[in-house]
Order: C-alpha cells, then sequence, then structure tokens
C-alpha cells in the first residue's frame, strides 16, 4: 500500500478563503473543530492566528478556545514549520535500526538543528513517537501525510539532495513509500478477507437480540488493552436510555511497537466496517465515527472509498440490505498526533473537537459518550472479530484460545528476529513459540503490550498470551542479549513524559521525575537512593493519577528494575546518594572566588 496521500484539499493561499470552504464542508459546529483545523494547516502549513480568529467566529468560540485546542495536538502548529517537515519515528525499535544516527545525518547534510525550521524556512527534522511501522523501520513521516519506510544511508542523502532541489514529495521514488503488511501468519482474522456483508446478512437474519446473545456466547473480549467484554459493552449501551446511540471505531493505536489495526485498516477495511454496522444494528445507532490516528492518515482514501463502495452496495446508508428502520453511516476523524487521544474517554472528547482531556468517570461512555449520546468504543481487531463470530457462532469462537481468552489475537512483532510482522495465534499461545516463529536469537527480553504492558526475561519465556496470564494489546518487541535493557526502559520514560497531557500533576510532574532521574543515572551519577525513589515514584503514579497513561507508565521500569537489576547497576556510581552533577567541580568557580583552594575546600577531604 503506498503511504503517500493525494486527496487533501487544493492549497488556497487566501486564509479566508480556505476557513470559508473548510465551514462550507463541515458546518458550523464545535464538534468539527480538530477536523477544521487539521485541514486548514494541510492547505496554509501551519495556522495563522487570523485563520483561528475566524475558525473562533464562525463556530461562537473565543480565540483563546480555539489556541487551546490547537495548542493541545502536537502536529498543529501555531508557528510556521518548514515547508518540509520531518518527523523520524522514535521507537525504541527505530533507534535499534539506526534512526538517531540516520537524523543527525540529515540534519547535517540540511544544516538543521532537530527541532528548529532551517534559516531560510525549506525544512525542519524532529522525531515523533512512534509512527506505527515497527515491522519495516527506521520510518519517517514528511508533512502528517507521507509515510517513508525502511529508512538506509542511501535513501537519506538522496533525500536531502531532493529537499534541497524543493523536489515535491509526490515526485519521490514510489518505492520509498510502500508499506507492507507483512502477515507472518494468518488465523481467523487474517485469512483472506471473505465477501463484504455476509456477516451483516447473517446479523440481520438472526435479529439483534440473538446477534448479541451469540456475541456474549463467544465471551470476546475487548483487543484495546482492557480486556472488556463486548457484548457486556454493547449491552450496557443498547439498555441505555436515549433516543441516539453511537458507534465508535478506536483506530488511534498509538502504543509504541504496535501496528496490527495498520494492516487490519489496509487490508481488512471490510471486516471492520462491517463490525461496526453489526454493531449499530444491536445497539440501534444511527453515527458510526472511526477515530484514525494522524500518523495513518495516508489509509484515508483508501477508507474512504471502502465505504463508498459499502454505500453503493446498501451496505451503508438508509435502510441497509433493504431494512427499513436501519440507518447507519460512518464518518473518519483524523487525529492530530496525541497518545491519550487513544483512552476512550479522551477519544470522545477529541472527536467532539476538544483538547484530548480523558473525562471523569463515571458516567462511562456506554451511557454519556459521544455529544452525551450512549456510545459503543471498541477497538479495530474487536470489530474485526465480530465477523467470523456472526457467520460461524459464539460456541465456535469460544471453543479457540482459552476459557478466559477466546479466538484469537493479532500480534505486531518487531525489534531483535529475522521476520518482523503481524503474526496472529489462538490465545494460550506460549511467548517462546512466537519467538521461534519469528526467527528471534539470543533474546533477552521481550516488552509485550508496548511500554505500558509488561516485560518478560528468558525465564518467563514459557508463560502464555492470555488475559489471565501475559495480556497483550498487540505490541511485541523483542530484544537480544547485546541490548541495555536500562537504556530500553529510559526510552519508554521519554515517551510517558513526552505523551502525558499535563491534566494532573502526579502524571505531569511524575513522568518528568521519572526522567530526571534515569537520565542522572545515564550521565554517570546514579546511586541506590534513585533506585529507591524511583519505586516510590511508580507507587505513587500507579494509585494517584487520573487515567491510565499515568498508571502504567511506570510498568516498564518496574519490571526492568526488578528483572533486569544489573543493567541498572552499572549506572550506579555510588551505594547511598549521589548528586545530579559534580559538586566538587561546581564549587571550583567559589574557592577561585575566595581565594581558597586548600585541602579543606576540597569535599573529598570531609571538609
Ligand atoms: C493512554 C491510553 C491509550 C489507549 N490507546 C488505545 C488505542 O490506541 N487503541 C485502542 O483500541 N484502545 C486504546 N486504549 C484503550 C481504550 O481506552 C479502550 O479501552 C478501548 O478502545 C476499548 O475497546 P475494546 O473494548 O475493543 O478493547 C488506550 C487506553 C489508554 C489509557
Ligand atoms: S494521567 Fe497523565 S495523561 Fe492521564 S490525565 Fe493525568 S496527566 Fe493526563
Amino acid at each position: 500500500m503506498p503511504a503517500r496521500s493525494t486527496t487533501d484539499p487544493t492549497p488556497a493561499t487566501d486564509t479566508r478563503d480556505a476557513v470559508s470552504a473548510l465551514l462550507a464542508r463541515h458546518g458550523h459546529a464545535a464538534h468539527a473543530l480538530v477536523q477544521i483545523l487539521r485541514e486548514l494547516q494541510a492547505q496554509q502549513g501551519w495556522l495563522p492566528r487570523d485563520g483561528l480568529q475566524q475558525v473562533a467566529d464562525a463556530l461562537g468560540l473565543s480565540l483563546a478556545h480555539v489556541q487551546g485546542v490547537a495548542g493541545f495536538y502536537r502536529f498543529l502548529h501555531q508557528q510556521p514549520v518548514g515547508e518540509y517537515r520531518l518527523l523520524f519515528s522514535d521507537n525504541i525499535t527505530d533507534r535499534l535500526l539506526g534512526s538517531e544516527k540516520l537524523m543527525a545525518d540529515l540534519c547535517r547534510r540540511l544544516g538543521v538543528v532537530p527541532g528548529r525550521v532551517s534559516a531560510d524556512g525549506l525544512v525542519s527534522v524532529d522525531r515523533s513517537s512512534c509512527t506505527g511501522h515497527g515491522d519495516q523501520g527506521p520510518a519517517l513521516l514528511i508533512n502528517h501525510h507521507h509515510v517513508l519506510t525502511h529508512l538506509d544511508a542511501e535513501r537519506v542523502a538522496q533525500m536531502a539532495g531532493l529537499l534541497r532541489q524543493r523536489v515535491p514529495v509526490e515526485q519521490w521514488p514510489a518505492a520509498w513509500f510502500e508499506v507492507q503488511h507483512n502477515i507472518r501468519r494468518a488465523d481467523v482474522l487474517l485469512g483472506e478477507p471473505s465477501a463484504p456483508g455476509t456477516a451483516l446478512a447473517a446479523a440481520l437474519a438472526r435479529g439483534s437480540e440473538a446477534t448479541l446473545a451469540e456475541i456474549k456466547r463467544s465471551k470476546l473480549r475487548g483487543r484495546g488493552g482492557a480486556g472488556f467484554s463486548t457484548g457486556r459493552k454493547w449491552e450496557m449501551c443498547r439498555n441505555a436510555p436515549g433516543a441516539e446511540r453511537v458507534v465508535v471505531c478506536n483506530a488511534d493505536e498509538g502504543e509504541p511497537g504496535t501496528f496490527k489495526d495498520r494492516v487490519l485498516l489496509a487490508r481488512h477495511a471490510d471486516a471492520v466496517f462491517g463490525g461496526m454496522t453489526i454493531a449499530a444494528h444491536v445497539i440501534g445507532a444511527r453515527i458510526g465515527l472511526v477515530y484514525l490516528r494522524g500518523e495513518y492518515r495516508y489509509l484515508l482514501e483508501h477508507l474512504l472509498s471502502v465505504l463508498q463502495r459499502r454505500r453503493d452496495t446498501r451496505l451503508l446508508g438508509p435502510s441497509i440490505l433493504g431494512q427499513a428502520g436501519f440507518d447507519f453511516d460512518i464518518r473518519i476523524h483524523v487525529g492530530a498526533g496525541a497518545y491519550v487521544c487513544g483512552a476512550e474517554t479522551s477519544l470522545i472528547e477529541s472527536l467532539e473537537g476538544k483538547r484530548g482531556t480523558p473525562r471523569i468517570r463515571p458516567p462511562f461512555p456506554v451511557e454519556q459518550g459521544y455529544l452525551g449520546h450512549p456510545t459503543v468504543v471498541n477497538n479495530v481487531e474487536t470489530f474485526c472479530a465480530i465477523n467470523p463470530i456472526v457467520r460461524q457462532g459464539g460456541a465456535w469462537w469460544a471453543s479457540i484460545g482459552t476459557s478466559s481468552s477466546t479466538g484469537t489475537m493479532l500480534h505486531a512483532v518487531s525489534g531483535d528476529c529475522e521476520r518482523p510482522g503481524v503474526y496472529e495465534y489462538p490465545y494460550g499461545t506460549r511467548i517462546g513459540r512466537i519467538l521461534e516463529d519469528c526467527g528471534a536469537r539470543d533474546t533477552q527480553a521481550v516488552q509485550v503490550g508496548g511500554p505500558s504492558g509488561v516485560c518478560l526475561s528468558a525465564f518467563e519465556f514459557g508463560r502464555r498470551i492470555a488475559f489471565e496470564d501475559v495480556p497483550s494489546a498487540g505490541a511485541f518487541m523483542v530484544f537480544d542479549r547485546s541490548r541495555d535493557m536500562f537504556e530500553v526502559a529510559r526510552a519508554f520514560a521519554h515517551f510517558f513524559a513526552h505523551e502525558s497531557c499535563g491534566f494532573c500533576t502526579p502524571c505531569r510532574v511524575g513522568t518528568a521525575l521519572v526522567v530526571k532521574r534515569l537520565d542522572k543515572l545515564a550521565a554517570g551519577h546514579g546511586s541506590r537512593h534513585d533506585v529507591d525513589v524511583l519505586y516510590e515514584l511508580d507507587k505513587l503514579m500507579h494509585t494517584a493519577t487520573h487515567c491510565g497513561l499515568g498508571a502504567t507508565a511506570c510498568n516498564p521500569l518496574r519490571d526492568t528494575i526488578l528483572k533486569f537489576r544489573p543493567a541498572y547497576e552499572q549506572h550506579l556510581k555510588s551505594l547511598y546518594f549521589e548528586p545530579g552533577f559534580d559538586l566538587d567541580a561546581e564549587l571550583s568557580i567559589a574557592r577561585h572566588m575566595t581565594g581558597r583552594d586548600d585541602a579543606a575546600a576540597h569535599l573529598d577531604n570531609g571538609a
């Protein structure tokens, strides 16, 4: 699948015209704000103040509100950025493949400093959290639209030349933008797609109540991480009071190391939309929304064309498959770079055009979600799983996997292995089996479920993927014995600090303190006291933060301290306390000024 997009609105040089056209397209409702800002930026390159003011006036919002929303999302810019904005995917697996060296090389060739715009305004180069291409990294995002995979030194050299000559991205070699599916093991979900509408027709024939009963019988649990019962969630939404109901597909896939939803969206979009339509039939929804992460913007045209085909064949729209009163359609909302927006209440805030701050629960989305309507939010893979369940029955699905974790699950495998890609296994599969299949050798650790998941060491490779043993949200990152697990944990700590939305103090300050301590250790000033402080921070953040991001931010830290202690110890200078700087060297100026440099003025002499 080519990772270049072609259908953003035609660039309009005049901001006023651009805003008017966008308002005509999206209407004047405040919940369209994030989409209007994203598209305005796609035309203008950035978001000038007068444009924000016009949007604010048209939507009946204050300028401060609009600026506050724009300021929340990392892909929205209120200052000019480079004509070419390059973001290197900065997951640990990109780093293992040399992304940092490649970025330094590109910056040197272009004469730019990371994070700054070049003096001629041509280019800016920076890092971005994982773009979701860990099986074909290092990856690079260009102008938030185009994804370049398999980056290497030769491509970087050629790219620098193209950039200097201002060659439009559309004219760069097409092969650079190829995104492979890399399906390495297919089972019931990743096999050949069945004819669109088959499962939906089966659901309509069975009726909404019986379909719900079948889903409950399957014991399907959500694939987005929390593992909540899908049947139960749909039932609660169906029973909640309200005239309108909403189905939301969570395609934010922001967990570093995860890319299985990308493959499902690219290859099995019909199954995703089919699952959403069956959900609409069960709960009685008319509105469907897909929250597509900004990094997957290049999939938008493909997804829109599948939606249109489904409308043309009466699988979407009014009276679906001829059933009077069953009206349902799906819109796609493109995100703008915020990991926290994967959390369902943040996602709903973002869909409503606001900053993606997580809501206080209760009420839960099944009671009051999008615009106050009862809303079902499910992961991409969860919706895909609905199709075979409806076609072949809940009991059949429940017979696969284990009694508490039924069916199959997709694993996005990356890192130190010969065959990175997507592997589908029944629940209950051993970690060691996956390592064998992907060609991992001399493996030291596996990070399952992304940074917020669990880090396993070699003695645990007999454990099984299942909610009751090792739960996973899809990522499976492999680290061989040459890797420093302290550095892996430090990279994840930087990720969480970068992605903290800042709403609550324990997370905003806690993630920053964790980074500070780990950087201190990395700089060679660590002591056992620092490790003890890290333990305390973990305990505090686990219990005192507002949402799951803060609560899980210390997971990799806790696991690696417990299981890879020597990796930390090699960074400890003293057993007890060590300041984060060289105290003796800091005092040299004072010694010089006071003219006192005798032995007693030196710390190591016990003064
Ligand atoms: C910080 C954070 C990020 C999350 N990111 C995602 C995500 O990218 N995709 C996803 O499906 N669920 C994500 N979740 C879980 C969702 O909140 C929610 O549980 C899920 O979408 C429900 O769908 P499911 O029942 O099908 O798993 C995230 C949760 C948190 C706390
Ligand atoms: S825990 Fe972190 S991400 Fe969640 S609300 Fe608090 S600051 Fe925001």
